[in-house]
């Protein structure tokens, strides 16, 4: 869902950076092979994590939900010489697509896949990362809060995903699903979260952008 006016939305993609042809591929192949490709983040977010990514210049990034690898493919654009990206999907059908991809953009080598439940391997991870993308299952995202905090460098950064969802989050009545209520419980955390500066933003579903202090 997007927050804004479809006219003005497309005049702020217009005047974004452009999307390079492999992620233009990518985009296509994904709404032609996954059953739900609006899972993407796509071109206007994608170019967001991109230049995130850029001026961090990041030695080590984690992704919690590759799906078909496009926002790895962003935030990896970003990485440091020698610098490497783990990401985590727990759908072992996605591979395919994203081997494809991460060969064809010759980065595949600064690209670690775990075909996991992240939920398992988060707590099994001891490298620091200094930038993190959390993007997949909502209910997880209190506990996966708690798994990546520690794992965050200092001043490292945090991009949680599709935090509004919606707008569901802002509604006030009791019988909200599960994943309207963790979070409303994660935006609550966050803004208060004695480790981290947040700053909520309305882009695309919501994206917050958390800094370990
Ligand atoms: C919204 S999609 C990620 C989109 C991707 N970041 C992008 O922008 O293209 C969420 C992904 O999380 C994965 N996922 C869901 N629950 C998971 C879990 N418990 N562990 C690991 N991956 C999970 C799904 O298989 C799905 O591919």
């Amino acid at each position: 869902m997007n927050f804004i006016d479809e006219k003005l939305l497309n005049y702020c993609i217009n005047h974004s950076s452009k999307e390079p042809e492999i992620l233009k591929e990518l985009n296509r192949q994904t709404h032609i092979r996954t059953l739900n490709p609006r899972m993407i983040c796509g071109k206007h977010q994608g170019r967001f994590l991109s230049i995130i990514s850029k001026i961090i210049r990041p030695k080590k990034i984690l992704e919690i939900g590759t799906f078909t690898g496009y926002s790895t493919l962003c935030l990896a654009e970003g990485l440091e010489k020698e610098g490497r990206i783990d990401t985590i999907d727990n759908n072992y059908e996605l591979k395919k697509i994203q081997n494809y991809f991460f060969n064809l953009s010759k980065l595949e080598d600064q690209i670690n896949q775990f075909t996991c439940d992240a939920i398992e391997i988060l707590p099994k991870l001891k490298d620091k990362y200094d930038l993190i993308f959390l993007d997949a299952d909502k209910k997880n995202y209190l506990n996966y809060l708690n798994l990546i905090v520690p794992l965050l460098s200092k001043k490292g950064v945090l991009i949680s995903d599709n935090v509004l969802w919606s707008g569901k989050v802002i509604s006030v009545n009791n019988n909200n699903d599960l994943e309207t209520e963790v979070l409303k419980k994660f935006n609550k955390k966050l803004s208060n979260h004695k480790n981290l500066e947040t700053v909520l933003l309305p882009v695309r579903d919501g994206i917050s952008l958390s800094m370990k202090i």
